[in-house]
């Protein structure tokens, strides 16, 4: 599979205008992706979670112009209101989707979109929201060739939806879903995620995720910027290595259920990527104090109860708390007595593992 097989053929059918809904959900990585080439290309292969709660709602109505438009056509929404900083990004996006949905020079297209967690809570919107785009600009190339296959659909979603935004190709379908060539997983890819193609143990998919809000400020380092300064990162070969190594033995570990281990690889994973930060060049730290809080009194409950959990961090101060669903009682009171009070104003957010997007019209 390359770049070539998501252009299309000539459409057969004319469309004058429409609409549609989808609702993308929000990742998290088990395995991170940090470092990339051009068009995100990942430097190494990642896998995530799929969240459930926190999402992007999308509508994109389109009406056909009467000529070609040179530079995209589209007005852009958040919560009902117009958003012009948030339009170069998509101009951007469009752009480099251009080649695969050539149609869209033929159409101007209005972009409605919310988020179910609020603006400033420092969880990233582009993973969720580029994939609702996607997804809706996937249906409207369905209307023009409706004999296009399903597994096309979700396939090309992934492929442009990463164009957008790295790990938004992991937000499209799946609840486990892996994106980057890796030799040890049939069908992966660098150019789009798949569903994770090997056997799950029935608690991985039952996972928990509360998002403690430590920080809900923006980023003071993009990860553009991050990604960027992993070219020539003195640690940069070993680390993408590990992820290779990390993801070779997740497959074991998941398909055992083997808690202990799953924990040890995902937080593993979370202070190398911090490490990546910490030793770039700029260097830079995203976590804050109460991160470190959080991640000490982790590790103490543990210790101490035998508690099943652990914690990830994407790249920001707030914390994933992981956790089977059989511990949500017992972590729940955990997070209200010892961690709610290293989140600014007390504010968590309590998620679970989904399975993809779901079209809503
Ligand atoms: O998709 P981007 O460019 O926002 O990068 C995401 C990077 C991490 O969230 C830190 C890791 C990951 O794999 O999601």
């Amino acid at each position: 599979m390359t770049e070539k097989n998501f252009v299309p053929s000539d459409y057969k059918n004319e469309v004058l205008e429409g609409r549609f809904t989808w609702k993308a959900p929000s990742n998290i990585a088990l395995v991170k992706y940090w470092g990339k080439d051009k068009e995100q290309v990942p430097a190494n292969p990642s896998i995530s979670l799929t969240l459930d709660n926190c999402a992007t709602t999308t509508t994109v109505t389109f009406s056909k112009l009467g000529g070609s438009n040179e530079n995209p056509s589209f007005d852009f929404f958040l919560d009902g209101n117009p958003k012009p900083d948030f339009k170069p990004k998509i101009t951007t996006f469009f752009q480099r989707i251009g080649p695969y949905l050539p149609f869209l020079e033929k159409y101007h297209i209005k972009i409605e979109t919310s988020n179910s967690f609020p603006h400033s809570s420092g969880i990233a919107s582009s993973a969720s929201g580029m994939a609702a785009l996607a997804l809706c600009l996937m249906g409207m190339e369905k209307k023009l060739d409706p004999g296009m296959q399903e597994a096309h659909f979700y396939q090309k979603a992934s492929f442009l939806a990463r164009l957008g935004s790295g790990s938004a190709c992991r937000s499209i379908k799946g609840s486990l879903v892996q994106w980057g060539r890796h030799l040890d997983t049939v069908g992966s890819s660098n150019l789009y995620g798949v569903e994770y193609p090997y056997e799950v143990h029935p608690l991985f998919s039952e996972l928990q995720d509360t998002i403690l809000l430590v920080d809900k400020g923006s980023k003071q380092v993009s990860s553009s910027l991050g990604h960027q300064l992993m070219n020539g990162h003195p640690f940069a070969e070993r680390r993408f290595l590990q992820a290779h190594q990390n993801l070779t033995e997740l497959r074991t570990v998941l398909a055992d259920g083997n808690v202990q281990r799953f924990f040890e690889i995902v937080e593993g994973e979370a202070l190398a990527l911090h490490a990546m930060m910490m030793t770039s060049s700029p260097y830079f730290i995203l976590m804050k104090p109460n991160t470190l809080e959080i991640i000490n009194r982790i590790w103490a409950f543990r210790e101490r109860t035998g508690g099943q959990l652990c914690f990830t961090l994407d790249a920001g101060a707030n914390v994933h708390l992981l956790y089977p669903a059989v511990e949500k009682e017992n972590i729940g009171s955990f997070i209200e007595r010892e961690l709610a009070m290293f989140c600014e104003n007390g504010h968590y957010i309590n998620d679970n593992v989904g399975s993809g997007a779901v079209q809503l019209d």
